[in-house]
């Protein structure tokens, strides 16, 4: 309940339940939650036993922990008092995924400082954090950059599957973060026996400008992608404003990435866009790849829209994000600017999604696919969007007449719904639905309902079309025009395999 209850910013149940760690000398997990997750006091002879064998005086060293009245004395003071409290210097939390445990450090979160965060403040890892590496297709690759690196958890999930990684940040404190944390992850591998990691190289510069020349098969990045207006009274994270007006750091890096790709190679981030009047955020898109296409290199694109919000709602949420409380005079002006700032641009919608950008191999032309999806995804997303890459590559390669001349399945995680009036013989409406991947749901009709029934792998799609065409009396032409394009749009997501 604490956990969960820190999940929504309300830091009480978690204190309650750590009040008498303050002083437990046998609670190292309350001890460290008080003091580096809620950000509060602890005494010395608590963090002692917490950390038998850093103890107080090495957390002190590396710039951890502080003690309340200074340093003098470390764990004990000059009359050799070990009741001194010791406070926490940064947010320090283990995290992971299915096959690591890591452990990252950060600056204190607003709910732990409970006051304003400082301009070049480290964010910790984030609900965005968590969506990049979960959407990260994670092929085992030669070289890999994290761009707007942070506290470095991008790069730690690389090292899973790249033997060269590089790291970016125009934030020296989180390049600081990143390297400490990288430091602590690799001691960390070695003590426990689980395999030497591969060490990541951390640049220093905007955007692209560090690694100008060089080429990676995999680029991640959660780059500084909220909006937020140029306007003297509003406070300007370097972790969430990269600096530039609008959604142009995103449309950038969309131009630009394309350089630094090996063919073959991919590049996933996340972003935010403005929709105008008048316009969808497939204009957007169309506009921002065909740019793409005559100053960059061109690059296959997938992108998935998960979100499409109004001028307010987003004003509501970056403004909050600042630390300002709804109804505060600070909220409101915020609130108003980022509404002006929309207006200005004549902004009616700000879509945010996953960005997908491949470069091909060869100089075919490329692909654009532009979902939308805005329900619940399968986690880990990578293999999905690994499929969808491979999947949406080979449709564009290939003619209808190779598409009916394979023998589709249905994937394992495909059910189909069927819904009648009651006592009716027939449904009217038949629902295919994928249980992983993108969750997508299609409606299917008699035709699409028919050919799923029998794509099990066995029959080519034309054999299986041929004989629907002549159970139903119709011809075998008029039903390869009708589901050639369906049976396109269920391999590009996975639904036939
Ligand atoms: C949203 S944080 C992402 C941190 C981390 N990668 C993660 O996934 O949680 C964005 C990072 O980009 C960095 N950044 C901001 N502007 C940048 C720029 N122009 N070039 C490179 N990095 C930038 C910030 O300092 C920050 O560390």
């Amino acid at each position: 309940m604490a956990s969960a209850a820190l999940h929504r910013e309300q830091p009480l149940p978690a204190l309650l339940a750590t009040e008498s760690s303050v002083t437990a000398v046998d609670d190292a997990c309350g001890v460290l939650v008080r003091l580096f997750a809620l950000g509060r006091s602890v005494r010395a002879a608590a963090l002692a036993a917490a950390l038998p064998s850093l103890g107080v005086d090495g957390a002190v060293a590396l710039g951890l922990v502080r003690l309340e009245g200074g340093r003098a004395g470390f764990g004990a003071d000059r009359l050799g008092r070990t009741d001194r409290d010791v406070l926490p210097l940064c947010d320090l939390r283990p995290y992971g995924d299915d096959a690591h445990d890591w452990w990252v450090a950060s600056d204190l979160s607003e709910l732990a400082v409970g006051g304003p965060l400082r301009p070049d403040h480290v964010l910790g890892i984030g609900g965005a954090s968590t969506t990049l590496a979960s959407w990260t297709a994670r092929r085992s690759v030669e070289r890999a950059l994290d761009l707007g690196t942070g506290c470095g958890v991008q790069a730690l999930h690389l090292t899973g599957h790249v033997g060269a990684i590089i790291a970016t940040d125009i934030s020296e404190r989180a390049l600081a973060y990143a390297a400490f944390n990288v430091a602590l992850n690799v001691a960390l591998a070695a003590s426990d026996g689980a395999g030497a990691i591969p060490d990541v190289e951390l640049l220093s510069g905007d955007l692209l400008d560090p690694v100008a020349g060089q080429r990676f098969s995999l680029v991640v990045s959660n780059p500084p992608f909220v909006i937020t207006p140029r306007d003297q009274d509003l406070p300007l994270y370097e972790y969430r404003d990269g600096g530039r007006a609008g959604d142009t750091l995103v449309r950038s890096l969309v131009r630009q990435v394309g350089t630094v790709l090996e063919p073959g190679g991919v590049a996933q981030f996340l972003g935010n866009w403005e929709v105008r009047a008048g316009r969808t955020w497939l204009d957007v898109w169309g506009d921002w790849l065909d740019e793409q296409a005559r100053e960059g290199v061109a690059l296959d694109a997938w992108v998935i829209q998960r979100e499409s919000q109004d001028p307010a709602e987003y004003a509501e949420l970056w403004a909050r994000d600042g630390g300002a409380q709804p109804g505060s005079e600070a909220h409101s002006r915020m609130y108003a600017a980022w509404l002006r700032d929309f207006a200005a641009r004549g902004v009616e919608r700000i879509g945010f999604g996953v960005v997908t950008l491949q470069r091909p191999t060869t100089d075919r032309p490329t692909w654009r696919s532009l979902d939308e999806a805005h329900g619940p995804v399968a986690a880990p997303m990578g293999p999905t969007i690994d499929a969808g890459l491979r999947a949406r590559t080979w449709l564009d390669e290939h003619s209808d007449d190779e598409v009916l001349d394979v023998a589709w399945s249905c994937a394992a995680d495909v059910t189909e719904e069927r819904h009648g009036t009651p006592g009716a013989e027939d449904p009217s409406v038949i629902l295919v639905r994928q249980g992983g991947g993108l969750g997508r749901v299609v409606r299917a009709g008699t035709l699409l309902a028919a050919y799923l029934g029998v794509a099990d792998g066995e029959l080519t799609a034309r054999v299986a079309l041929d004989a629907i065409a002549t159970v139903l009396g119709t011809d075998a032409a008029d039903v390869y025009s009708e589901l050639v394009p369906q049976v396109r749009d269920l391999v590009a997501d996975g639904l036939l395999v």
